[in-house]
């Protein structure tokens, strides 16, 4: 039997609670936990209590605890969950974020029916807006794409998705990892994809055709401490083995994109825009002289309404590979000048690229 975890921050509690009773009305679901964290914790708790009255199952909302090293957020949630469940034998436990708003027993299913097959790793990919995934497509694929070139990690659809499954075996490995442990930020879903990507079994990934809905965002002010994080969480894998043999990619075929979805805009360009106008530090400043070309002079001349089409492909590749190499998190030079640099490359993708719709981007 399974259980299914849901880390909740502050998602709207309605929509979590209608997930936790999707879960727990799953014939292969035992037990649902949501590990919160925000103020809806109370109203989670309450309505978590009315889908046990409904359906017989065990659905329990409790705190995150402290367990990690880095800020106190959502890897401390999954870090929870993760000691919480080792050693309780459950066959297999599903991850999934609280906030998606099309949540349903498919989700489910098709992570239970790869795990029927064998797979002891099974991770949802899902089709996503073209100016959604900002840090997935420009941080986490190509970082794992230079650190562990030819092997499944940059492959992956999803890399920081929350959405997966392991099977119990698969949850004592990473209970045990050190790493996974330590990393109690935003980072925590870059930690796990790595620790399951190199267990030496194969990972499935199950396609959701329809997407995963969620609330989108604003100006990517919102993404900043959330980019960060997630790039320093690569970073840190630099130097670590890639994964062993017998650890390959099966993956449902993709299938044709929702047309809604090809118009869903993913953050607001003129807000983001805005966020250029910062005037650099002097500890920015000076990280900016060592980008190679003139990176550093163009991208702290956006202050002053610098153009941002230099930041290309091949560009943004040249700066991410020093970023890997030389990025401090807490350091306030290297945040201001990586949020500056990461900000010129989106919005020179979603003005440029991406500026004609979903199928050219
Ligand atoms: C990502 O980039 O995948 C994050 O979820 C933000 O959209």
């Amino acid at each position: 039997m399974s259980l299914v975890v849901f880390p909740v921050k502050e998602e709207d509690a309605e929509v979590v609670v209608a997930n936790l009773g999707i879960a727990a009305a799953h014939p292969r679901v035992e037990e649902v936990w949501a590990v919160t964290s925000g103020a809806t914790a109370a109203a989670i708790a309450e309505g978590a209590a009315a889908v046990t009255r409904r359906t017989g199952k065990e659905v329990s909302v409790f705190a995150q605890e402290r367990i990690g090293e880095l800020r106190p957020g959502k890897g401390d949630a999954m870090n929870t969950a993760i000691l919480r469940a080792a050693g309780r034998g459950f066959e297999r436990v599903h991850f999934y974020d609280a906030d998606i708003t099309n949540f349903g027993a498919a989700w489910i299913e098709g992570a239970e029916s790869a795990a029927d097959r064998g797979f002891s790793v099974v991770r949802h990919r899902f089709p996503r807006a073209a100016t959604d995934a900002m840090i997935t497509w420009m941080v986490t694929r190509p970082g794992l794409a230079f650190l562990f070139p030819g092997t499944l990690l940059p492959r992956l659809g999803q890399p920081l998705g929350g959405e997966f499954l392991v099977d119990g075996e698969a949850l004592e490995a990473v209970a045990a990892d050190e790493a996974v442990r330590q990393r109690s930020d935003w980072g925590v879903d870059t930690i796990l994809t790595y620790a399951t990507s190199t267990l030496g079994v194969p990972v499935y990934e199950h396609h959701m055709t329809e997407g995963k809905r969620h609330a989108l965002y604003g100006s990517l002010a919102e993404l900043r401490t959330m980019m960060l994080e997630c790039l320093d969480a690569v970073a840190s894998l630099r130097g670590l083995p890639p994964p062993p043999d017998g650890s390959e990619l099966v993956a449902d075929p993709r299938s044709p994109v929702p047309e809604d979805l090809k118009e869903v805009r993913g953050f607001d360009v003129a807000a983001t825009n805005a966020l250029l106008s910062e005037r650099p530090g002097a500890g920015e400043a000076r990280l900016a002289r060592d980008l190679p070309d003139d990176v550093g002079a163009r991208a702290l001349a956006t202050a002053d309404g610098g153009e941002i089409e230099f930041m290309d492909a091949d560009a943004w590749g040249a700066t991410l590979r020093i970023l890997l190499a030389g990025f401090r998190l807490g350091d306030a030079g290297w945040e201001a000048l990586a949020f500056r640099l990461w900000l010129i490359r989106v919005l020179s993708y979603a003005t440029g690229p991406a500026r004609d719709g979903y199928d050219p981007a």
